[in-house]
């Protein structure tokens, strides 16, 4: 609907549009009543203007419909936004089950990205129309924001934590990336290109361009390298906690609770294992802060969720 307007973006995802509704029903409601109001203001100031320099006018008492009008009124209609930009937003918030994952870094001043298949890519992002995509996010250094304009998508990409976003794009084409958070002096040049394609060429594009290790290849590495496998092993009862079937399963702690083994609580695990002890494990896991990079961690958790897949989420209940 906005394809007309030189002013707004091309609207290429399966969100976009109903980010415009909502966006084009609040300009409508704040110009009605920007009009109205002023209308008024104008209407008044010249029907009630004194007109005599000894006039003085009826004292008014008030009147409570008016006032229930303009309380109610306005409640309902912030209300239908409320509800309207909580349903979107929902929407725009949980990936589907089965998206295709992508992984990207922020750094200043590039985004890199990786693809579970191995392939990397500085400040370009290849993607399949109608399939779609999550990112998980991170930063080596300060706060950025990975803004896709025509997909109406915009996600902060925080230090020390992960943050996700998703899309699936519903026009094969070129489209704009930037950082939309100030991050220092090439702020303005960390931007780069979605490359929308049809699944053939998607398909061509993967096999044309050099690929290192999968992802789950790399962490595996990153696994052996750092010697995580001499407490967790799948095997043997170890010292750690066996990490097959872990993720995406509900882990019961020392002190009672329960938590969902997601990327965020991988990654606390890894960097700060004090945080969240698993019952009937010690405290003796070192941090691993500064002996792995963000690319790293991105790695390794993708290895750990494969060592889930394979064993299926069904029996996926680790120390219970
Ligand atoms: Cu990164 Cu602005």
């Amino acid at each position: 609907m906005s394809r007309g307007l030189p002013l707004f973006p091309e609207a290429a995802s399966t969100i976009a549009s109903g980010v415009d509704l909502v966006y084009f029903f609040m300009v409508a409601v704040s110009v009605f009543f920007s009009v109205g109001i002023f209308t008024a203001i104008f209407y008044f100031a010249l029907r009630y203007r004194r007109q005599h320099p000894d006039e003085v006018p009826k004292p008014i008492e008030g009147s409570l419909q008016l006032e229930i009008l303009w309380s109610v009124g306005p409640f309902l209609i912030t209300m239908v936004m409320f509800g309207w930009g909580t349903a979107l937003f929902f929407r725009n918030v949980n990936p589907p089950p089965g998206a295709m994952e992508m992984y990207v870094v922020g750094k200043q001043w590039m985004w890199k990205i990786q693809h579970p298949e191995g392939h990397r890519e500085i400040n370009e992002l290849h993607v399949p129309v109608g399939v779609p995509v999550k990112l998980t996010m991170s930063t080596e250094d300060v706060i950025h924001s990975f803004f896709i304009p025509a997909f109406r998508v915009k996600k902060d990409v925080v230090p020390g934590m992960y943050t996700s976003l998703w899309f699936e794009a519903t026009k094969a084409g070129q489209y704009h990336l930037f950082c939309a958070e100030y991050c220092g002096t090439q702020h303005s040049g960390m931007r780069g290109t979605v490359h929308v394609m049809e699944p053939a060429d998607y398909e061509a594009w993967l096999s044309g361009s050099p690929r290192g290790e999968t992802m789950v290849q790399a962490g595996e590495r990153v696994f052996q390298r750092l010697g995580c496998f001499t407490c967790h092993r799948a095997d043997t009862p170890g010292r750690g906690p066996s990490l097959e079937g872990v993720f995406g399963s509900d882990v019961r702690l020392q002190n009672g609770q329960t938590v969902r083994a997601d990327e965020a609580y991988l990654r606390e695990s890894i960097l700060r294992p004090q945080a969240k002890i698993v019952a009937g494990f010690s405290t003796q896991m070192p941090t691993f802060q500064g002996q792995i990079s963000e690319e790293g961690l991105m790695q390794i958790t993708a290895y750990i969720k494969s060592l889930a897949q394979r064993q299926g989420p069904e029996t996926a209940r680790p120390q219970q």
